[in-house]
């Protein structure tokens, strides 16, 4: 397969609550799953939801390994609780808040290329889902695999980080990587007053 393009905010189809996924075990689910995790790694990013390549199916997959963490000291890995885990795949997802505790940080999506802004997610949460060949998958976890399950089970519900960021810290990524690569959430917060 030739390049595939990564779907940007203002298509409805990141607007629209995806459909589930009836039939397990087929080609085409087997060629759609490898063709996310294809583009994530690709991209690079650490998860992917349908919708972002015109596919309305409640379908997600998420990865993370060192070479995306790479501009993150080991302090700032650390509270993110940031840690390596290969490429999973959850089909129609349900996610459980477990917990009241939040985290806040900067957060960007493939869909909303070259922006960031700081989210404020649940540290853990349950999910729920279906494996390619329909067998049942569960996770339990904190931290940044959390966040990024919030972010794709938002996608095949049709929201966007931007729906829930403390929209006064809204940055070009340039401002990120420059200058707030060494800041705290809370020193950006008092910076752009969120
Ligand atoms: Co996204």
């Amino acid at each position: 397969m030739g390049p595939t393009n990564i779907v940007q905010a203002g298509d409805p189809v990141l607007r629209t609550a995806a459909n589930p996924v009836t039939e397990f075990g087929t080609p085409e689910l087997r060629e759609l799953v490898s063709t996310m995790i294809r583009v994530m790694q690709e991209a690079p990013g650490v998860g992917l939801a349908a919708p972002q390549i015109g596919v309305p199916l409640r379908v997600i997959v998420l990865e993370d390994e060192e070479g995306r963490m790479a501009r993150l000291s080991k302090k700032q890995r650390d509270a993110r609780e940031r840690v390596p885990f290969g490429a999973i795949a959850f089909i129609n997802p349900t996610l459980e808040l477990l917990g009241d505790e939040q985290m806040t940080f900067f957060e960007g999506c493939l869909s909303v290329a070259g922006w960031a802004a700081l989210v404020p997610r649940a540290r853990t949460v349950r999910v729920t889902g279906f494996d390619v060949e329909g067998r049942e998958v569960e996770w339990e976890v904190s931290g940044w695999p959390a966040r990024i399950l919030q972010h794709e089970v938002d996608h095949i519900n049709g929201t966007l980080y931007i729906d829930k960021m403390l929209s006064r810290t809204f940055c070009a990524a340039s401002e990120l990587t420059g200058r707030w690569a060494d800041s705290t959430p809370d020193e950006v917060r008092k910076a752009l007053g969120a």
